[in-house]
């Protein structure tokens, strides 16, 4: 009798935004069934339909949505193998004294709780199969000030969190690491653009590659870590952002693109 070998599982959190559909596209291009868990129920389903996966609404602000999703995905398509946990609760710029407490709390518990509660609430079968991937998504803003007041430390504490779950189940089958975002053209940060509140071309001047990150790319980043290619490789935080955070101190010269090349 021919042998089956059926298709890998895996999860995508935030899989109705920008970077989460591209996350979506590539797994299904890939031979993954994939399970699109996000607040947006709507968005989720229309995702699901056009990549040929499966949606449910999910809240990471709630700790019995996320059991319910990691245990919904398992009967419905089956032992999960890897998790994107891309889902966050965005934040406009300001200044510390200007922080709103009700966001901050609803940022800590999407981003810092949230994430964290889903590698627990995935990662627990891939523990007792022995056998996972999991990958966490950070950003520039976890290396670096930015006036995102309480993002910016939520994605630091990601990196943190990632290590400690790469090191803490390496030896029993769950790779865990992190891929950081740079400057994204999802379609809200087109949106932000088109209504004049962010300047693309002040993003680009940052950059060392001269030009914004795709979905897509990311997209590649996260699927080739959930990936066995991806085998020997855990505890990693991976930026994707154009060179950005390698750009460092070139600002206090003028800038990449301003000094002359001979
Ligand atoms: N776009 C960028 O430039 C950029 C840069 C750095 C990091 N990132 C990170 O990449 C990831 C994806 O961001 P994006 O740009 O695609 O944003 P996006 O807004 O397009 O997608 C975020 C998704 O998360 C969902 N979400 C929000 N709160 C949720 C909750 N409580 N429960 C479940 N789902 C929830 C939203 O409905 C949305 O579909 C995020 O973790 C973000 O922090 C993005």
């Amino acid at each position: 009798m021919a042998e089956t070998t059926q298709a890998p599982v895996a999860a995508v959190t935030g899989g109705a935004g920008g970077i989460g559909e591209a996350t979506v596209k590539r797994l299904r291009d890939q031979g993954w069934q994939v399970a699109v868990l996000d607040l947006n129920a709507d968005l989720a389903r229309e995702v699901a339909e056009r990549h040929g996966a499966v949606a449910r609404e999910t809240d990471l602000g709630d700790a019995r949505s996320i059991e319910d999703a990691a245990r919904w995905v398992e009967s419905e398509l089956g032992p999960c193998q890897g998790l994107a946990a891309v889902a966050a609760h965005l934040e406009n710029p300001h200044m510390p004294e200007a922080q709103d407490y009700d966001e901050w709390e609803a940022i800590l518990r999407v981003n810092l709780t949230g994430t964290f509660r889903s590698m627990t609430e995935f990662g627990r079968g891939m523990l007792e199969r022995g056998s996972g991937s999991i990958v966490t998504i950070g950003s520039i803003t976890a290396f670096n000030s930015s006036p995102l007041q309480a993002y910016g430390p939520t994605k630091a504490a990601i990196l943190n969190m990632t290590r400690n779950f790469a090191v803490a189940w390496g030896r029993r089958g769950v790779r865990v690491n992190c891929v950081c975002p740079g400057p994204t053209r999802t379609p809200a940060v087109e949106a932000s653009y088109a209504r004049g509140e962010r300047d693309p071309q002040t993003m680009i001047d940052q950059t060392a590659l001269g030009r914004l990150v795709k979905p897509g790319q990311v997209a590649s980043a996260i699927a080739f870590l959930l990936s066995e290619d991806a085998g020997a490789i855990t505890g990693v935080e991976l930026p994707v952002d154009a060179g950005t955070s390698a750009t460092g101190l070139w600002g206090m010269y003028g800038g990449v693109a301003k000094l002359p090349t001979a």
